[in-house]
């Protein structure tokens, strides 16, 4: 691999041990996938960062690197497994809690903007179209290709940290025009109205797709960017996208030929596959457990559903998962006061998947989330419905979903 000489002198250990071994990691994987010189990249976001995720050994492992370097390009943090400020009264085990608040300050020591959260390009860190970025969480990796057309491969914890202190990634895979064309084309033929319907889309197109490019036509209503937050998360819950294509909407592409450059397989997304998608969370009867904010709740997420509750208390435990930014939006605004006052819980930072553990042993989960709906039920051993959130709202206050 072609290497400059700023590059050269990183893997020959003349900048620093860490940096070495940095530059060690990304040279392999770039042989490995033929990659033919390193690109300059202009921010990383961090996934498995929460304990649960790292335990004890990537704990060690980032706190060793924090002790030798620190990051040379912007570096966000994805959700960790408490809330930062409220993890003792939402009830979190405080070992747990103290290992988070360890490995969370060892990523700051080295440069990390503490934004705990899976929707970073909410909150600044924001590429500019055709850049080359390291990002992790697959939700957000498939957002940062699609929505803003920036580049990237789906980084884990030790590539993501060797980006961040090295400033390069290799080049293959996103980074190259001729892997971010279309495998599949999906006309769509029903009308997509809101977040749960995107949601509704991509889980089912992502079982298709699997790790392949789906190209969709036939939207008809421009989406909103909550839209293609909750289609980013779906795809990448239920297949392994990491990229897609609205003809007319994302930014590649501007007509059909532009993105898909050979015959592929056609699908349709009808009636019937929306009704299918949906009947694959079917729980219908008590509910205990309401979740909102998968992706981490938008501000207009927010206001949506304080609309909706104005006024009324919630019987079943709900939250809603965001970061500290959107929480304090809320509270400038009457969201937080009216939601506070139905009983709803904020949960910053973190989100039931990468939390500790769930809260008091609930079992009848609900959510207008394609991704929550299928990852709680994996790893939870709970019943899940997707629902509308109006739906959800109602099976918040009565405690029950028909
Ligand atoms: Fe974010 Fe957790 Fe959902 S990381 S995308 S809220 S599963």
């Amino acid at each position: 691999m072609y290497l400059t000489d700023e590059e050269k002198s990183m893997l020959n250990g003349e900048r620093g041990e860490i940096i070495q071994k940095c530059m060690k990691v990304l040279v392999t994987l770039g042989e490995i996938y033929g990659a033919k010189r390193m690109l300059k990249i202009k921010s990383v976001h961090f996934p498995g960062v929460s304990y649960r995720v790292t335990g004890d050994a990537g704990l060690n492992y980032v706190k060793e690197a924090s002790t030798q370097g620190s990051f040379i390009v912007p570096a966000t943090l994805n959700n960790v497994g408490i809330d930062m400020h409220n993890w003792e009264e939402l009830g979190f085990d405080p070992d747990f809690a103290h290992s988070q608040i360890e490995l969370s300050k060892a990523y700051a020591k080295m440069g990390a903007v503490m934004s705990n959260s899976c929707t970073p390009y909410l909150y600044g860190n924001i590429p500019m179209f055709g850049e080359h970025v390291a990002w992790g969480e697959s939700s957000a990796i498939c957002f940062v290709n699609s929505v803003i057309g920036a580049r990237t491969n789906r980084e884990g914890g030790p590539t993501a940290l060797a980006a961040a202190i090295t400033g390069r990634v290799p080049e293959y895979g996103l980074h190259l025009d001729e892997n971010r064309k279309g495998t599949i084309r999906v006309a769509v033929n029903v009308e997509l109205l809101s977040d749960t319907d995107f949601a509704s889309l991509g889980y089912y197109i992502g079982t298709i797709v699997g790790k392949g490019i789906p190209v969709f036509t036939g939207i008809k209503n421009r989406p909103t960017t909550e839209n293609l937050k909750a289609l980013s998360a779906a795809l990448a819950s239920s297949g392994a996208v990491a990229l897609f294509h609205i003809v007319g909407i994302t930014p590649e592409a501007a007509t059909l030929e532009a993105v898909i450059d050979k015959d592929v397989p056609v699908y349709s997304f009808g009636e019937k596959e929306y009704a299918e998608a949906f009947e694959k969370f079917n729980y219908s009867g008590d509910v205990d457990f309401v979740v909102f904010g998968c992706p981490h709740a938008s501000i207009q997420e927010i206001r949506k559903i304080a609309s909706l509750l104005k006024g009324k208390k919630v019987k079943a435990e709900t939250w809603i998962c965001t970061s500290h930014q959107i929480k304090d939006l809320a509270a400038q605004m009457d969201s937080l006061e009216i939601l506070e006052e139905a009983g709803v819980t904020i949960v910053c930072d973190t989100c039931p998947v990468l939390c500790q553990t769930l809260p008091r042993g609930y079992k009848n989960v609900v959510t207008n989330s394609g991704k929550m709906a299928h990852y709680i039920r994996g790893l939870w051993d709970v019943k899940s419905r997707l629902a509308q959130v109006e739906d959800c709202v109602k099976a918040a206050v009565s405690g029950r979903l028909e």
